[in-house]
């Protein structure tokens, strides 16, 4: 069986580092394997709309901006589709069957819709395209028949609906769909990237993120203000690495490399570490050295966006002609889908034979 990978981003923003370190930088490493057959990246602006109704301007906007981050971080045309969701009209044809599948019940058990809802507010007030959004993500990744989903451990419940959606279908109506694994980051820090400020979350209204096209300058001034352990008083007094971002953020990006060029005292992370625990490291000293991991890890990400931003109608074009290829092959599995839910009428002429012989012989 050929070896597929789908996965994408709503267009609501720039990505930020907890997307890089939760998703992108293994993609990256995924298309250079030479390993996967097809690699499909999905801009979602279909499944931002389910909350941005009233924001279409927003989603617009933001297009551009994920596809040159996409690029910038090393997604190559050459060898991974890149696309946009609404271009493909297949993904809401296959949503509306898949809709059969799925009970309401299911879909407000599921601990990702859960939480959105909670955390935007909706109470009863829930858009129903919102609500259905795991369906039409299921549909998202059917579409191409992906075996792998490179996502946060946020997605994991929506690629878990997706495998009953799959299970159930092939049950009713033959195998016809693919059941997707979902893939995560190895490194535990890099799940849940939280905000400069130790929140749990990254986010762009709060401003606790460091966005992959951050300026060099503002990259800095955000480190050097990050939020530590608390209890961390003196420089001697001994300090907590486990809930502290600084660390949580060293250990998404910090490499032995890293330690050699700007912090040679040490010779890798644990290192720093047990210095810190015991007392007698400073946080300043810690931040100097997360600045120049990041600054040293960005640098080419943003020059890369910089020639990119260049040739904005190119950029464009890089997601007219994925999407065109993203279509034909979405068609592909819309066809056996309604092959195999029976609603091919046009294209089964035995269908046609049967039901011309049926009223044949009562005629005669
Ligand atoms: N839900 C994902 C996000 O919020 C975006 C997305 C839409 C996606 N469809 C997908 C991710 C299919 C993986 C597979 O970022």
């Amino acid at each position: 069986m050929s070896k597929v990978i789908l996965t994408g981003d709503r267009p609501t923003g720039k990505l930020h580092i907890g997307h890089y370190v939760g998703s992108l930088r293994r993609r990256v490493e995924l298309q250079n394997s030479g390993e996967f057959d097809d690699i499909f990246i999905m801009i979602a602006d279909a499944q931002a709309l389910t909350d941005n109704a009233e924001n279409p301007e927003k989603v617009r906007q933001n297009i551009i901006e994920v596809a040159l981050d996409y690029l910038a971080v090393g997604l190559d045309p050459a060898k991974s589709t890149l696309f946009v969701q609404s271009q493909i009209p297949e993904l809401t044809e296959l949503s509306f069957y898949y809709m059969n599948l799925v009970t309401v019940a299911r879909l407000q058990r599921n601990p990702t819709v859960k939480s959105e809802i909670q955390m935007r507010d909706f109470k009863a007030s829930i858009p129903v395209g919102f609500f259905t959004y795991p369906i039409s993500q299921a549909a998202d990744i059917t579409a191409f028949k992906a075996t792998t989903v490179p996502v946060g451990e946020d997605q994991e419940p929506m690629i878990e609906q997706c495998r009953e959606i799959v299970h159930k279908f092939n049950s009713i109506y033959g195998e016809a769909l693919v059941e997707p694994k979902i893939l995560l980051p190895d490194n535990k820090a890099c799940l849940r990237l939280p905000g400069t400020d130790g929140q749990a979350k990254m986010s762009k209204s709060i401003g606790n993120c460091i966005y992959l096209s951050e300026s060099p300058e503002s990259i800095k001034k955000k480190v050097m203000s990050m939020f530590t352990d608390p209890n961390h008083l003196r420089v001697e007094d001994p300090g907590e690495v486990e809930n502290n971002p600084v660390f949580i953020y060293l250990t998404a990006f910090a490499r032995d490399e890293h330690f050699a060029e700007f912090a040679p005292d040490y010779a890798n992370l644990d290192e720093m570490k047990a210095h810190y625990q015991r007392g007698g490291l400073g946080d300043v000293k810690v931040k100097k050295f997360l600045n120049n991991v990041l600054q040293a890890e960005l640098e080419p990400i943003r020059k890369r966006r910089e020639e990119f931003q260049k040739d904005i109608p190119y950029v464009y074009d890089v997601l007219k002609k994925g999407s065109e290829v993203a279509e034909e092959r979405a068609a592909q599995t819309l066809s056996d889908v309604k092959k195999a839910m029976k609603i091919d009428y046009f294209s089964d002429e035995e269908l046609i034979a049967m039901q011309s012989a049926k009223y044949q012989e009562n005629n005669d």
